[in-house]
């Protein structure tokens, strides 16, 4: 199972300072700083920040790794999303990281088996309207979410699990495309998706959480 921690942004607030730690941006490395500098608006620099500071946390309590010593990047060259890439003095730490964030909790995971990845999305189905995502479902999925007692609650569950499984399975290449990706869920109420073509059922598990008012997708990927 990989690691996981979940908190609200004052929880996550409340443990950084237990730690004694400092202003999170005197910590940022020069090639973190560079991928915050283009955050303009208030809100994304928070949740950007809130992020690496729950990496940090994460790898403190996990490997008592000084929250100074490394640097997370979640852009390329090109400033295009990629999965967080965590190096320490240098050397890219080993497995897969993913992170997620809502209006009000913050999320991060961590496999550190080789060759497994991972990837987990937060929603809050009540900001969420049964139809809204319609435009990213076929046909499959919306009879999914029509055939239930609760079509609000299924569409967010269906559109977290389509960001989940594209963090953990993307290639670092391609954008998110929710319609290249179908999830589906069997008789026994097991949940799965194909990507890209690709049935990923037999590689993997999908699992819900709920926190609070969010709804919690991981996605672990062994392929
Ligand atoms: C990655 C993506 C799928 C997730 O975005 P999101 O739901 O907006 O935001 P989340 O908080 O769940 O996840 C964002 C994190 O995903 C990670 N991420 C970015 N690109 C990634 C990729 N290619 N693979 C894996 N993880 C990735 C980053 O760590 C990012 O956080 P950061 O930029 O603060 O470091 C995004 O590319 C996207 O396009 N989302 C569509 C958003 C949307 O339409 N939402 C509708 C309303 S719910």
């Amino acid at each position: 199972m990989p690691y996981l921690r979940i908190m609200t942004f004052n929880q996550l607030e409340s443990e950084w300072q237990q730690h004694g730690l400092t202003d999170l941006e005197e910590l940022l490395s020069p090639a973190e700083s560079a991928e915050l500098a283009p955050l303009r608006a208030e809100h994304r620099r928070t949740t950007w920040l809130a992020g690496r500071k729950l990496l940090r946390l994460l790898l403190l309590k996990e490997r008592n790794i000084d929250p100074a010593a490394i640097s997370i990047q979640t852009r390329n060259a090109s400033g295009q999303g990629i999965r967080p890439q965590i190096s320490q003095d240098g050397n890219i730490l080993p497995g897969c990281f993913s992170l997620s964030h809502s209006d009000h909790h913050i999320a991060a995971a961590w496999t550190e088996n080789t060759g497994e990845t991972v990837g987990i999305d937060l929603i809050t189905p009540g900001n969420i309207t049964p139809r809204q995502f319609d435009w990213a479902m076929n046909d499959s999925e919306k009879q999914l979410v029509q055939s239930q007692t609760n079509p609000q609650k299924a569409a967010s569950e269906i559109w977290a699990f389509k960001e989940a499984t594209y963090k953990a399975a993307n290639q670092n290449i391609e954008g998110f495309n929710p319609q290249q990706i179908t999830v589906q869920q069997d008789e026994t109420g097991s949940w799965s998706a194909i990507y890209c073509d690709e049935d990923l059922r037999q590689w993997g598990e999908w699992t819900l959480q709920n926190v609070d008012d969010d709804l919690l997708a991981m996605v672990t990927l062994n392929r």
